[in-house]
């Protein structure tokens, strides 16, 4: 799978692609990323943001070398270029999955105020938010869709399973875990799990993972059904 990423801080991204599992992503030609400074796209005596029209206070990344980016980055990626913003639809394990799926995604980071809308309505194919909150700018959240969507590309986890391991995987969080010393300041590891039956670690860990899952977030165990259509019912 291929990133390409539109940024003004490229320099941010370097110890993102050595470290942990998406370094060893990388490294071992799972996957592959190159950012694109945004400023190498600008063109004469305009810069890569403007004042907003209607005024108002922050800069608007400018159109001209947005376009020009991303048009550049569709030659080497065949993916769709996604501009994360509060705005989008909300990142979840489902998004990671699905782009995972494919060979590649070119991640467009905004600044300051946003990007000028034509832009965006002329090559953004995929708006996605972390989440309520505002960022200082595309590039956290880039980096955190970038991880959650390596975990799901083959081989990227030595152990396959853990992805469906891990909390949502499958469809709920994860049990708590526990590692030596047996006792830490006097509160034991659940003695289940020393007992080397995998079948009763196996129940434990459903169980806790359920009860977890509908004290912390029950809306995943009842996600939101669809409205009736007009044709159900009276
Ligand atoms: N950029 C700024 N805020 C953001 C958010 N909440 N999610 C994704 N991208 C952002």
């Amino acid at each position: 799978m291929r990133f390409d990423i539109i940024t003004l801080f490229p320099e941010l991204f370097l110890p993102f692609f050595r470290c942990g599992v998406v370094g060893r992503a990388f490294s071992g030609g799972l996957a592959r990323a190159e950012t694109a400074q945004l400023r190498d796209y600008c063109e004469g005596a305009h810069g890569a943001d403007d004042r907003p029209f209607g005024g108002g206070s922050g800069m608007v990344l400018a159109a001209a070398p947005v376009l020009a980016a991303v048009r550049d980055m569709r030659k080497r990626n065949a993916g769709p270029v996604i501009y994360p913003t509060p705005r989008g639809e909300v990142f979840s394990d489902a998004v990671a999955r699905d782009l995972a799926k494919l060979p590649g995604c070119i991640i467009l980071c905004g600044r300051y105020r946003g990007v000028d809308e034509r832009a965006l309505e002329a090559e953004a194919d995929r708006e996605i938010s972390l989440g309520d909150y505002v960022l200082s700018g595309g590039e956290t959240a880039a980096m955190a869709v970038m991880d959650a969507v390596l975990r799901y590309v083959p081989g990227v986890l030595g152990n396959p399973l853990s992805a469906e391991e891990d909390s949502f995987g499958g469809g709920l969080l994860d049990a708590p875990c526990y590692t030596r010393p047996e006792v830490v300041e006097g509160r034991a590891a659940p003695a289940v799990l020393l007992s080397g039956d995998h079948a009763a670690i196996r129940e434990w860990r459903q169980a806790r993972a359920r009860e977890m899952t509908a004290e912390r977030r029950p809306d995943l165990l009842s996600p939101p059904q669809p409205p009736p259509s007009k044709m159900e019912g009276g």
